[in-house]
């Protein structure tokens, strides 16, 4: 099958007065049509630059230093602004980390969904609908997210609804465009675990209804098991490994996968005895060199220090990039 998404060798830096960071070092990746795709890792690994990049809204001063993107056979990295308004929202479309800051306090919910429903209208160049059958469509995707009280969620402001609500409203202005691949930043992790659940389940619903393709960032390992068919797991910057995430999940190939899994007390089965991973991330302006977690890894050995291990298949969709992987 041809991949939808793909993302090949990927190297993103953002220069600040003290270096350029070197936040993105080569990410690999590929998704199929209708496939969800989980993206774990520590704060500060690189997950929303990634999920931002692929949106075209990358950090302002961000220099891609090598690699493409492509999507649906359209190279993202080639578009400009007025391309790119016919993709972002409409094609791919993003519910972001943090969802109060995506919601006017001063508008109601129904004017912002209206205005989402009328700009996405008009990046497909059709007429600006009538206020009869904008109210209509809102409606349609209030409905969409299971808001069975459309019509007082449409007159709310933000602050008048709760979490839960609210993130169903952003997903639905995600939804506004009808898009093919929506990236979904931690869309739960502000949220309590009750409600948690309830937005994962409503995220699996949508999937399977929409055939969406979706990529879902969270550090929330149990969110993703309970989401993704396959994982990619991220540190500093790099895909360490990635495969189904059944695989993953059991038999980790990475040390770092490994240390992950091991911090983890709500992951069931069979546990290894490993001790949380010493350490914190490194500093991405002058990150080690050779594989980037050898300064924490308990397996690490001189060559770690000196050569980037190359990501290889080490077995049905299961790629690992460590000189020495887990058997
Ligand atoms: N606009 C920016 N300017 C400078 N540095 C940035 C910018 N955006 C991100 N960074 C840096 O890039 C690195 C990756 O950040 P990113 O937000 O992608 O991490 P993350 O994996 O999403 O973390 P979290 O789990 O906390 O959301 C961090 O070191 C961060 O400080
Ligand atoms: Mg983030």
């Amino acid at each position: 099958m041809t991949a939808f998404l793909t993302i090949e060798d990927y190297r993103l830096d953002i220069p600040t007065f003290d270096g350029d960071l070197k936040v993105l070092d080569g990410i690999t990746l590929s998704l199929e049509k209708g496939e969800t795709l989980g993206i774990v890792g520590e704060s500060g690994c690189g997950k929303t630059v990634l999920a931002r990049s692929i949106l075209g809204i990358g950090p302002a001063r961000g220099k891609r230093m090598s690699g493409r993107m492509v999507f649906d056979s359209i190279e993202l990295d080639e578009l400009d602004e007025s391309e790119w308004r016919r993709i972002r929202g409409v094609k791919i479309s993003m519910i972001f980390q943090d969802p109060m800051t995506y919601l006017n306090p001063l508008f109601t919910i129904g004017r912002q969904l209206a205005d989402v429903v009328v700009a996405h209208g008009r990046a497909k160049a059709e007429r600006t609908p009538s206020r009869d059958e904008q109210r209509r469509r809102c409606d349609a995707l209030l409905e969409q997210v299971q808001i069975r009280d459309s019509a007082r969620v449409f007159d709310s402001y933000p602050h008048q609804l709760s979490g839960g609500m609210r993130q169903r409203v952003l997903i639905a202005m995600a939804l506004a465009g009808e898009p093919q691949l929506l990236i979904a930043d931690e869309p739960t992790t502000a949220l309590d675990v009750t409600i948690q659940a309830q937005i994962l389940e409503l995220l699996r619903d949508l999937v399977s209804r929409l055939g969406l393709t979706v990529v879902m960032i969270s550090h929330d390992v149990g969110a993703i098991a309970a989401i993704a068919r396959r994982v990619a797991v991220m540190y500093a910057g790099v895909v360490v490994e990635q495969g189904r995430t059944e695989d993953i999940l059991t038999r980790p190939r990475h040390p770092y996968t490994q240390g992950l899994l091991a911090a983890l007390p709500e992951i069931e089965g069979e546990r290894h005895v490993l001790e949380a991973i010493p350490g914190t991330i490194p500093n991405l302006i002058h990150p080690p060199s050779g594989c980037r977690f050898h300064p924490r890894c308990p397996r690490a050995t001189d060559i770690c220090s000196v050569e980037k291990p190359v990501a290889r298949s080490i077995g049905a969709d299961h790629v690992v990039a460590c000189h020495h992987a887990l058997a």
